[in-house]
């Protein structure tokens, strides 16, 4: 997998035209949502390096990040006379950017793409790392390739369009990868003031997370090993967002994770030994700010059932961790009883 170029922007103009021009290109393309397209567009619209560029627009959110919206981007590609010596920019949070580098990983085997993510979530972890895929057949990310972006430009500007859900959504990944690296980085994230958010110090916040990513992401870009590190909160947090999906009351993706992340370092505390303090000052953090997810002993089976069927497990039926021993002290493919996984769920749901 080739190396990405993750450009820490501080003007949109001169680094999106710095990147535009590294790759020589016959065609471009700009891939956006909905919303992305009112609330950010904006921002990039009157650039020179963009004048001319097709627009390709989708619906917006996880739900279309569908075959469908695909097969809408390889046909607008297609009717606008895309070659394989054309260039696709991807604008928008982790729903453009994971369908927008799959639909160019793919079409004409594959073309050059720049990803802008304009969402927190997106900067710290969809962008970056060459992840792409849709949802198919009612399993989010089923289908995909590993292929990095040519570049990734992170840019803060887009931040101040974000709201405050979305802002946290984005920064319980950076507390992931202030978990899994070191404990200066944790206990900087955790004296973040969220309520109060200076955009330079985030900024800056950004690209250390950014950096933790794509150390790990060098070492092991297909997640063979030590990438699933920044699995860390994901199992639980995935069943969490999905039972919460069967529910109908829809949570945000970093939401989960936090809540993940409670328990997952709850079960570090009893399987690894992970210090108790650091835990309780994590979980008191995330409870701060994300609140609790609400569940009871009756959701236990489900939730089980869900974890069961991550696809980040070896074996069937056998659920798959990522634990700490203390920060940035990584234990993969941890596994744990039914009696462990139900004791972190009595803990979690007793702190109500
Ligand atoms: N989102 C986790 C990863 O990129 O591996």
């Amino acid at each position: 997998m080739g190396r990405q170029d993750v450009i820490l922007s501080t003007g949109i103009s001169d680094s999106l035209k710095a990147a535009v021009e590294r790759i020589v290109h016959d065609r471009l393309f700009v891939l956006t949502d909905e919303t992305t397209l009112r609330l950010c567009w904006p921002l990039v619209s009157q650039l020179p390096c963009v004048q001319g560029a097709q627009m390709i627009t989708i619906a917006p959110t996880d739900e279309n990040k569908t075959l469908e919206s695909l097969a809408h981007v390889w046909t607008a590609l297609q009717k606008g006379g895309a070659t394989r010596r054309s260039l696709l920019i991807c604008l928008g949070g982790g729903m453009v950017t994971d369908l927008g580098g799959f639909a160019a990983s793919t079409f004409k085997r594959g073309i050059a793409y720049i990803n802008v993510p304009t969402t927190l979530l997106s900067m710290v972890d969809a962008a970056v790392g060459g992840k792409t895929g849709i949802n198919f057949g009612g399993l989010k990310n089923e289908v995909g390739v590993f292929n990095p972006a040519n570049a990734v430009i992170l840019d803060a500007e887009f931040l101040r369009t974000l709201d405050r859900e979305n802002l946290l959504s984005g920064y319980a990944e950076m507390l992931k990868h202030g978990l899994i690296s070191s404990t200066e980085h944790w206990v900087e994230l955790l004296s973040f003031d969220l309520d109060n958010v200076d955009y330079a110090r985030l900024t800056q916040l950004v690209a250390q997370s950014v950096k933790v990513k794509e150390r790990i992401v060098e070492e092991d870009p297909h997640e063979h090993g030590i990438r699933k590190a920044l699995n860390l909160g994901h199992t639980v947090g995935h069943a969490f967002e999905s039972l919460a999906l069967e529910e109908h009351r829809t949570v945000l993706h970093g939401y989960a994770v936090a809540w993940g992340l409670v328990c997952e370092l709850y079960l570090s505390v009893v399987r690894m030994g992970f210090p108790r303090d650091k835990f309780y000052q994590t979980r008191q953090f995330i409870k701060e700010h994300y609140g609790q997810f609400p569940f009871t002993c009756k959701h236990y089976p489900r939730l089980l059932e869900l974890m069961a069927h991550d696809k980040k497990n070896l074996e069937a039926g056998q659920v798959n961790f990522t634990l700490l021993a203390d920060i940035g002290d990584i234990r993969i493919n941890q596994t744990a009883s039914r009696e462990e996984i139900e004791e972190m769920l009595d803990f979690y749901s007793s702190e109500q």
